[in-house]
């Protein structure tokens, strides 16, 4: 009888509850919902988006939620609406006409704020300082240039953070306060650099998305202390290297792609990815030996690199995670057997096989597509130098420097060695300080038992000071 009486006191508790928040304001829609990131099952959400509105709204009484997308208002409007909404949750206010963020407070019970697609330039010092139950914050798309650094001190739960699609271009100590963040976006921005220890107090941040802005430099310690990231995304800025500063992360997925990196060098990936590492759309020419020290990567994406002419045999070794490799787009003439028996999982090679050469650089490739042009490709074969790498004539200016990379395809591989001006150890031409004396003929050979190749570089220094110097003299 008792327990029969408490479900009937929840029962019409729910009726009362139901009949205290509809009917729903005018121009609105309403309706439960069950629980989200913002908000738990049975929260009354109550949508005025689209509605051409910049008055007040009647009736939103006990609203968990509240949508007030694509309408006339600014910030002093929205603030009058919510004030005395405590137990609002969730509020979106995106496609308004908000371009400051400043005035009264909202309400406290915030979990999930969104701002994005106004026209905010900047933020009044504390307006976030006491949402300390705010999870999400979105105010992407607006035209916010400078933030302060204490801007964020208030938001100590807050784990996602969209800053997307503004004007900023410093990330420094407005960021150091969100120990709790997991995720942090801020592509389309302008920015250009990241400094040491940038996100030092981040430690459980999981995802970084720089993509679209201009960075050309990310100082070695940049990443310091991220030791939850996973996801690291670098796409469409203007970096020339792999940054330095990716040794000190293990991450799962890496995107480099549409970045103006010509040369993967030897080291540059000796640091652990486990699923994905895209360099899709750069400049790539060359990816040279042990370039990856232990490759852990299910999926190397090197497509639309339309320069990439060589990769090395030890590019990588023992690459049992290997699944797939994109090479679309590519140059690539060959594809030596070593490489691919160094990654003995790979089930997919995608190339444009037009482009092989049908020599030894293919034996093993064969087995993955279906080339016409090389049904019996050779089992032993003389040395082919890949020529792309080596221009006929140089000019390079007094005091500039020059380095070339001899490479070639062979089996048994071939020994490489330079003849020239000046005795060189090694595969490489390396000359950091050119005078006069380095002008000349430098001689590539590539040999193995059944033969040879050879190519000749002719490097001309050219004195651009000369007339300077001599009109100096009289
Ligand atoms: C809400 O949750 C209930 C129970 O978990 C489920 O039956 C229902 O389909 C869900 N409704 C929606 C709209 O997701
Ligand atoms: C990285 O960002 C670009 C541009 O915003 C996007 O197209 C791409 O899908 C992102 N990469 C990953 C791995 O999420
Ligand atoms: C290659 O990797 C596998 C699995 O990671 C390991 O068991 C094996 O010892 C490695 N072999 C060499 C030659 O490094
Ligand atoms: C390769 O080509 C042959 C003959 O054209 C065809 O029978 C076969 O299915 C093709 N294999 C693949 C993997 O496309
Ligand atoms: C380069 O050197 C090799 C070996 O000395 C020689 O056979 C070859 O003719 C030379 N090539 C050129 C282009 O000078």
């Amino acid at each position: 009888m008792k327990l029969l009486k408490r479900n009937l006191k929840n029962l019409f508790f729910l009726i009362f509850h139901f009949t205290l928040s509809l009917p729903c304001p005018e121009m609105c829609s309403c309706k439960l919902v069950n629980s989200t990131t913002c908000l738990e099952s049975g929260n009354f959400v109550v949508d005025c988006s689209d509605g051409e509105l910049s008055d007040q709204i009647k009736g939103l009484g006990d609203a968990n939620a509240l949508d007030l997308s694509r309408n006339h208002f600014e910030l002093r409007q929205v603030l009058e609406l919510v004030r005395e909404m405590n137990n609002l949750n969730k509020l979106t206010a995106r496609w308004n006409h908000i371009h400051t963020l400043d005035g009264a407070y909202l309400p406290v019970s915030l979990r999930c704020l969104s701002f994005s697609n106004n026209i905010i330039e900047s933020i009044r010092k504390g307006f976030f300082n006491h949402l300390k139950n705010l999870q999400s914050l979105d105010i992407s798309r607006n035209r916010i240039e400078i933030l302060n650094d204490d801007i964020f001190i208030g938001l100590i739960d807050l784990k996602y953070l969209d800053l997307s699609g503004n004007l900023i271009f410093d990330v420094s100590n407005w960021i150091g306060s969100l120990t709790e963040l997991r995720t942090l976006v801020l592509s389309r921005n302008d920015i250009t650099v990241i400094e040491d220890y940038t996100f030092q107090h981040l430690h459980l941040l999981e995802k970084i998305d720089l993509s679209l802005n201009r960075l050309n430099h990310i100082h070695s310690k940049a990443f310091l202390n991220l030791h939850s990231l996973k996801l690291l995304n670098l796409s469409h800025n203007h970096l020339e290297r792999v940054p330095y500063a990716l040794k000190l992360l293990k991450l799962e997925s890496l995107d480099l792609s549409h970045n103006s990196i010509r040369i993967v060098h030897e080291d540059d990936f000796c640091f652990s990815i486990t699923n994905e590492l895209i360099l899709k759309g750069n400049k790539l020419i060359l990816i040279d030996s042990q370039s990856f020290c232990q490759l852990h990567a299910q999926i190397l994406d090197f497509s639309h690199n339309s320069q990439l002419v060589y990769i090395d045999r030890n590019a990588w070794i023992n690459a049992t995670s290997l699944t797939t490799f994109n090479l679309i787009g590519s140059k690539l003439t060959a594809l030596e057997d070593n490489l691919l028996n160094s990654a003995p999982n790979l089930k997919e090679i995608y190339i444009d096989n037009d482009i092989l050469n049908c020599d030894c650089g293919v034996n093993k490739l064969i087995n993955f597509i279906n080339t016409t042009n090389c049904i019996d490709a050779p089992s032993t074969c003389k040395p082919r130098i890949i020529s792309h790498l080596l221009p006929n004539r140089l000019v390079v200016d007094l005091g500039g420097s020059v380095k070339l990379f001899c490479r070639a395809v062979g089996d048994p591989h071939p020994n490489i060695a330079w003849n020239g001006k000046l005795p060189i150890i090694g595969r490489n031409l390396e000359i950091d300080f050119l005078e006069k004396k380095h002008q000349g003929n430098y001689n590539c050979t590539a040999k193995n038992v059944y033969g040879q190749d050879s190519a000749t570089v002719t490097i001309i220094v050219r004195n651009l000071h000369a007339k300077v110097k001599i009109i100096s003299i009289l």
